[in-house]
């Protein structure tokens, strides 16, 4: 998008009504770092970036932009993983000074806050009336609420707890118009007609912008039991979910898989980390349990679960965490793949989810079609498998060009999105589809509900001046 100097001059003039001057913003390098996705995949521009601090400031610029046809994206803490929030010479409209606990309630189990509040902020603001706010994801400490929302973000306690979708009960959203719709109620029962605020829930800031959320909240987690634990072979994790379940119920919280190149790879490169296992091979799992009472009860679950396991053979070895420091080298094994795994000479990312009891089928049968595709390639498919969700990258087999590696990107994706479609999956499972899979979303998503999607984005922003260029 051009935005022709006089344009902007007047923009900014007209702007200065409803903005305080340091809330608009000009200066390139300021505006430098809200260009660039953490994948490094894409590279945006933008002449102007506003942080508004009030709903109504949002209401006001929205009014204006309407009017004047001026295009916005929002932006939360931009660590968005497809690229959704990089303006192509759009305004970016941060909401990251929206960042007011609003209200917080632990008779109701409730907490508001402002669109532009930090995961972290939120987690800690819970735990400190002793409560729990579950979402937990690799960038909580830079995150916002309004950015989780808006990607329906996922992360590793879904399988407790449920997606952000799951833990809100109300929202606040500024229209493209300028109209706020105030949705913010904070009941648990509301059948009074269609759930709007489900529509602005993952639509990457397509639809409209939330400017605050009440949330839910759950008891205060006084003990995790942490484990590392050797599968038997990758169908075997299903059994091993299975035994978890019946042996912890409701405490499991997450269940993670780690190839053994993806260990590799946390050893190597990571910042002093401990194989937790000797013998681990080739296909481990993080298990942690969440309980509300700081008893034995967990670990002693943990312990009969993971015996029984040994003894089925579904799994070969096992370490349970018994010390901060041992607990904190698990969880640093599952973030250095994500941060170091570029380093095997580049990588192809992919978040895909298929039903839960398919994942040890999916994972080998993408494996062999990318073998077959390209000998020697090197899949580290990690992640969320507890909840049916593949983090399915794929690397360069040893020596090969990362140049020539990129060019065959296109083929990769199709190989491993079409074998989840064939699972009956999806593309896309927590990260949203942003600018990088909207070939997908023509390739796979069923033309009625494409149709219907864009016609809903045509009434809420008919002269399409939100996130453009975005999903569709
Ligand atoms: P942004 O990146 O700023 O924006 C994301 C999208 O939301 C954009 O389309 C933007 O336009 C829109 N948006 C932002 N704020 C608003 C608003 N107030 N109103 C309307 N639209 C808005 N994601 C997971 O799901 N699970 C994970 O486990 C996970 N782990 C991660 C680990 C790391 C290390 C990193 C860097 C990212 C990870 N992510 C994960 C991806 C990312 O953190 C999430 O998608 C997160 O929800 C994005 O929040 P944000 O505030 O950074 O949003
Ligand atoms: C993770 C991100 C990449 O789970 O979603 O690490
Ligand atoms: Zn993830």
């Amino acid at each position: 998008m051009s935005f022709p100097d006089k344009q902007l001059e007047d923009f900014i003039s007209k702007l200065s009504n409803i903005l305080d001057g340091r809330d608009i913003i000009t200066d390139q390098e300021i505006i430098y770092p809200h260009l660039q996705d953490w994948v490094g995949n894409f590279h945006g521009n933008s002449p102007l970036m506003l942080t508004p601090r009030s709903s109504e400031q949002v209401s006001k610029i929205l009014k204006m932009c309407n009017e004047k046809n001026i295009k916005i994206v929002p932006q939360g803490g931009n660590t968005g993983s497809v690229a959704s929030g990089i303006p192509n010479g759009e305004v970016i409209l941060s909401l990251k000074k929206m960042n007011k606990i609003l209200d917080l309630n632990p008779k109701d189990y409730t907490i508001t806050v402002e669109a532009g509040c930090i995961l972290n902020q939120i987690q800690l603001a819970a735990s400190e009336v002793s409560r729990h706010f579950p979402l937990s994801i690799g960038s909580e400490g830079s995150c916002t609420i309004g950015g989780n929302i808006s990607t329906n973000a996922g992360g590793i306690s879904v399988l407790k707890y449920g997606n952000m979708r799951d833990l809100v009960l109300g929202i606040e959203v500024v229209l493209a118009n300028g109209n706020i719709v105030n949705m913010l109620k904070k009941l648990r029962k509301d059948n009074t007609g269609y759930a709007l605020k489900h529509l602005f829930m993952g639509a990457e800031g397509t639809l409209g912008i939330i400017t605050a959320a009440s949330l839910r909240l759950f008891p205060k987690i006084e003990n995790k039991v942490t484990a590392f634990v050797s599968l038997t072979d990758l169908t075997t994790s299903m059994n091993l979910l299975e035994i978890l379940r019946d042996f912890s119920g409701e405490l499991l919280s997450s269940f993670e898989l780690i190839p053994d190149i993806g260990l590799s790879i946390a050893i190597e490169f990571g910042d002093n980390i401990i194989n937790p296992l000797v013998n681990a091979e080739q296909w481990n799992v993080i298990i942690e349990f969440s309980d509300t009472k700081n008893n034995e009860n967990a670990k002693n679950l943990m312990e009969a679960a993971l015996q029984h396991a040994l003894e089925e053979n579904v799994i070969t070895d096992a370490v349970i965490s018994d010390s901060i420091a041992k607990t904190q080298n698990i969880w640093k094994i599952r973030k250095a793949i994500v941060e170091h795994q570029p380093k095997l000479g580049g990588e192809i990312k992919h978040d895909v989810s298929v039903p839960i009891s398919s994942v040890p089928d999916f994972i080998r049968t993408t494996g062999d079609k990318l073998a077959q595709y390209l000998p020697g390639v090197r899949p580290v498919p990690y992640g969320h498998i507890g909840d049916g969700n593949i983090h399915y990258n794929v690397c360069p087999p040893i020596g090969y060009s990362s140049e020539a590696f990129k060019e065959k990107t296109k083929e990769i994706r199709e190989i491993v999105y079409g074998n989840a479609f064939t699972y009956g999956g999806s593309f896309a499972a927590e990260h949203g589809v942003g600018i990088i899979k909207k070939s997908q979303m023509i390739k796979y998503k069923d033309p009625t509900e494409l149709t219907i999607m864009k016609e809903i984005k045509n009434l809420l922003d008919p002269k399409e001046i939100l996130n453009p260029g975005k999903i569709f």
